[in-house]
């Protein structure tokens, strides 16, 4: 057996919307990144949705259209992927690093609350993994003084918190379809607003800070999607809710045959939709291997896993010594501790069974 970490679903759907825009002639961004847009931003129950060309893109902008820059710094968890947090360098501002709550793996509001200074001007909390952040703290947070609340949707599309979609729950959300997310574009990004002037900032933005044709009043850059980019997340976004009800009844399946075997297994916090864009598993102290042992042991027998995240992004060496803030004990712990496993919608109940088994069977090795 074989079972990858990922594995992108495209179809001949995808491959004939394609297919349509190629023959069309109209490659880059045009009406079908139109329609894209707005299929998205009702699917989040938000405003304004602006298509770009990767995740990365799409929290650059969101920080630019906010008007953070030098001077400024941003609140981030030392717990993400690095984009989280060079968006924010990427401005001339300064990230500084939350913990962790270390359940959830979210950024931690007290470890929020403790890092508010008065350059402060924004707080990014991710949906890690494809759960909610609490929200509703960190919110109140934003709201207390003055900040702007940014959600890093990079893994979460669809995912709710207290019934409302990632998307639709900061001042602006940004999401990635890196083709191994929940859902995908090949390569692209999408920013969400409800905020109508953030949207019309954020149009100027992506385009080369262009006004009308030739008219630059801004410093922009070239973030435009492409229609085939756009035509491929037409046809995803209609698949999404069957994709990600398949992430759900795989993680259910794993939490409920996973117990007993050593791991620890995903806790779910109350009042949200997680949509297990992985499902990550710790090994505790005293697990009978080392993480490296467990994941050749599990390679060995076909099965994929890897490490999200192994290094927190405050001890990468661009951000080693950078901020002066302190540690973060939790992020420190869950980097030598996670492992994800398979849980994507190709993944059968077959090999599920199987990947139980083969964890059971590593116990009292
Ligand atoms: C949490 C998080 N933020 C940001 C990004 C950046 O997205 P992209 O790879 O599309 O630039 C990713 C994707 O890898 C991510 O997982």
């Amino acid at each position: 057996m074989k079972i990858p970490i990922a594995q992108p679903l495209i179809g001949e759907d995808e491959i004939a919307a394609v297919a349509r825009v190629m023959r069309s002639g109209m490659l880059a961004q045009g009406s079908i990144v139109t329609e894209f847009e707005s299929r998205f931003a009702e699917y989040c129950g938000v405003a304004h949705a602006i298509g770009v060309n990767s995740g990365t893109a799409a929290l650059h902008a969101a920080l630019l259209a906010a008007e953070i820059g030098p001077g400024d710094s941003v609140i981030v968890p030392a717990f993400t992927f690095f984009a989280t947090a060079s968006a924010v360098s990427m401005c001339g501002a300064t990230p500084r690093f939350a913990d962790v709550d270390p359940r959830t793996f979210n950024i931690d509001p007290d470890s929020v609350e403790a890092l508010i200074r008065p350059d402060t001007r924004a707080v990014i909390g991710v949906h890690l993994f494809g759960q909610p952040f609490d929200v509703g703290a960190v919110r109140d947070l934003c709201d207390d003084r003055g900040l702007i609340l940014i959600e890093d949707a990079a893994q979460a599309h669809g995912a709710e918190y207290r019934e409302k979609r990632a998307g639709s729950l900061a001042d602006l959300g940004c999401f990635s379809f890196y083709p191994t997310k929940n859902m995908t574009t090949g390569e692209g990004g999408m920013v969400t607003t409800g905020d109508d002037a953030l949207a019309e900032r954020l149009r100027l933005l992506i385009n080369h800070g262009q006004s009308r044709k030739y008219l630059h009043s801004a410093i922009g850059y070239n973030y435009r999607m492409t229609n085939m980019g756009a035509a491929i997340g037409l046809v995803q976004l209609d698949r999404l809710e069957g994709f990600n009800e398949r992430r759900i009844h795989n993680a259910r399946y794993l939490d409920r045959h996973l117990p007993g075997t050593g791991l620890v297994t995903p806790y779910v916090a109350p009042g949200v939709r997680h949509v297990y864009h992985q499902y990550v598993v710790r090994l505790p102290a005293g697990y009978p291997l080392t993480r490296d042992a467990f994941m050749s042991a599990l390679a060995d027998r076909g099965i994929g896993t890897a490490v999200h995240y192994p290094i927190p992004v405050n001890r990468q060496p661009v951000y080693q010594n950078a901020s002066g803030d302190a540690s973060c004990p939790v992020s420190d712990d869950l980097a030598a501790s996670v492992v994800s496993l398979p849980v994507h919608p190709s993944v059968t109940d077959e090999e599920l069974a199987y990947i139980c088994d083969a964890v059971r069977g590593l116990r009292g090795a």
